[in-house]
């Protein structure tokens, strides 16, 4: 299944969910322990494509600070990254100033009103095929009402310095003037969804003369709505924009209604703390469950001495993999949208529950299914699993400003350009974060996911992410800005990144760079790029994993690290990602 989909979506979902790749395959070693960050000492911005990366940090030299900067990167991010970079989707933005206060900005999408908890199953209560457009997935039924203008703009007008119309210019120069495609970026626009869609083939696509390497590609469209957020950003909750939108939707059955945008808020929630030996770890709380899972992970992992085991060692990898698969379990079954359920968070990320976990990992796997919670620490989950499907086209970006102030961003279409539909008049993709609900109880999604009934669908709640925005304190200094794309991976792309820079002795771009491993607990199933050694291997295997090696990647870490010593900003941009930018001053 995962095949298929993969097929009918993008380049880059093709290298992200590629087949098992041959035993031979996993043996090619990648060349990470030669890189080097990019090193800056006045600001950086890190993100999944240069031109983004270059608008934030002109923002910084203007004399912006991180907010202005991360701003500025989303919109242009909306323009030149449309597979992933978005004004039809949502996200979260992780915020530490310099004097210490954190918070977390939620612009998930919301369920419209008239969404119910069996809305993509058939008559016998099967989920209903992608093809007929009537799905979670591709077409106008699987928009989520989207939050990523008001979460921007919120952004800039509270901790922002600029104002929106500065930082939202070098995206509209872009959109207008338009920026010249790359041979991986004019492969993505040829996606065979966009081309259901005529706005999207006719934007997109030129009408199917498909754009070529070298090309610039403009899209007024677009610069004409970057212009109306720039004079008002309201206008596209409770405006003229607003009812463009909608019109647009109605058009092919789409639910969002203006009384849904009207109603779309922007929730500032405080971010989940977890401490990790000398570091204190600032994650993304529910509607996440990426800091939950990931400050699990670390409770687990904390009396280990990773340090000696060595980066990537057998013992190392079987050692982290039983954290992730004890606090994916916990995900499961617990996590979802706090406005609609009450979840215990403080339970799950208690040291005294994470040492009885960490009591029943042995020498060997331990099997999924014979693992048991350990009694007495938390109140027993909802009693159904259910089923959702957080796909893997996101993107991430890093921010840090002279001041230190800190900045992570996660935001997504779901999917590879969302639901593939484009808002025709004004130029922008929607999202199918409706696909991120449990759309059927009792079913783990294309990537085996299982989920309780805590991200069972409802009119207006927010569907269960797993995108992990991340601040690492070492002592009270920032150390750290870290985060990814890659739907159920993200959890693990940055646990991976943090245990190899914090633990492993690699340098920030060394440990993006650096081959990734994951499990979820179900399937039962230790994932492996490609790099891994074949001792490694065998050593995994002769405890009891099954693997499951890839010959493609499945996310982009683009983060910064500070140096301990000088304080300087060292930017670690995924070499796996073609056009991303590590861009410092
Ligand atoms: N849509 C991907 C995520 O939110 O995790």
């Amino acid at each position: 299944m995962i095949i298929t989909f993969c097929k009918t979506r993008c380049f880059a979902l093709a290298l992200l969910i590629a087949p098992a790749a041959s035993f031979a395959m996993a043996q090619v070693a990648l060349p990470y322990r030669d890189e080097q960050p990019v090193r800056a000492k006045n600001g950086m911005v890190v993100s999944a494509h240069h031109l983004a990366s270059d608008a934030g940090l002109q923002i910084l030299k203007d004399g912006g600070n991180a907010v202005d900067a991360a701003v500025a990167t989303g919109f242009a991010l909306a323009v030149v990254h449309p597979v992933a970079g978005n004004l039809g989707g949502g996200g979260f933005l992780l915020l530490r100033t310099q004097d210490g206060r954190s918070t977390f900005i939620d612009f998930r999408e919301q369920a419209p009103l008239a969404a119910s908890a069996n809305m993509y199953l058939d008559a016998n209560g099967n989920v209903l095929p992608e093809e007929n457009l009537q799905s979670s997935i591709t077409g106008y039924r699987a928009i989520a009402t989207p939050g990523s203008v008001a979460g921007l703009a919120y952004a800039e007008k509270k901790y922002g310095r600029l104002g929106l119309a500065r930082v939202i210019a070098p995206a509209i120069q872009l959109a207008e003037a338009g920026f010249v495609l790359t041979a991986q970026e004019t492969h993505e626009l040829q996606d065979t969804n966009l081309a259901r869609f005529a706005d999207s083939r006719r934007i997109f696509q030129r009408g199917g003369q498909y754009y070529q390497a070298g090309e610039v590609f403009k899209q007024p469209e677009l610069a004409r709505t970057l212009r109306r957020i720039s004079a008002n950003p309201d206008d596209f909750y409770h405006g003229k924009l607003a009812q463009e939108l909608v019109a647009d939707l109605k058009k092919g059955g789409g639910l969002v209604t203006l009384d849904d945008l009207a109603h779309y808020e922007v929730k500032e929630r405080a971010p989940v703390v977890g401490h990790f030996h000398n570091y204190t770890v600032i994650s993304a709380p529910p509607p996440s469950s990426g800091g939950v899972v990931l400050v699990s992970a670390l409770n687990i992992l904390e009396p280990y001495d990773l340090a000696k085991l060595g980066d990537r060692s057998p013992e190392w990898i079987h050692l982290v993999t039983e954290a992730y698969r004890r606090a994916y379990m916990d995900r499961s079954e617990y996590l979802g949208d706090p406005d609609f359920n009450s979840m215990p968070i403080a339970e799950l990320t208690n040291t005294g529950y994470a040492a009885a976990w960490r009591s029943s990992i042995a020498d060997k796997a331990t099997p999924s299914a014979d693992l048991h919670r350990p009694e007495g620490f938390l109140p027993p989950p909802p009693r159904t699993a259910g089923k959702s499907a957080e796909s893997q086209d996101t993107t991430h970006y890093s921010v840090v400003d002279r001041e230190g102030n800190a900045v992570s961003v996660t935001t997504t279409l779901n999917n590879g350009f969302g639901s593939a539909v484009t808002a025709g008049s004004l130029g922008f993709l929607l999202n199918d974060e409706m696909d991120d609900f449990a759309a059927k109880i009792g079913t783990p999604n294309m990537y085996g996911l299982i989920q309780g009934p805590a991200d069972a669908i409802a009119p207006r709640k927010r569907p269960l992410s797993a995108m992990t925005p991340t601040i690492v304190l070492e002592g009270d200094k920032l150390r750290y800005v870290l985060g990814s794309p890659g739907g159920s991976r993200i959890i693990t792309t940055v646990a991976n990144i943090f245990l190899s820079a914090a633990e492993g002795g690699l340098n920030i771009q060394q440990a993006v760079d650096a081959p990734r491993f994951h499990h979820q607990y179900l399937p039962d199933k230790l994932s492996l790029e490609p790099g891994f050694d074949p001792e490694t291997i065998t050593a995994l295997k002769a405890r009891g994993y099954d693997l499951d090696i890839r010959n493609g990647h499945w996310s982009d870490g683009e983060c910064i690290a500070v140096d301990p010593h000088t304080g300087e900003l060292l930017g670690g941009q995924d070499h796996r990602s073609h056009y991303g930018k590590a861009a410092g001053y």
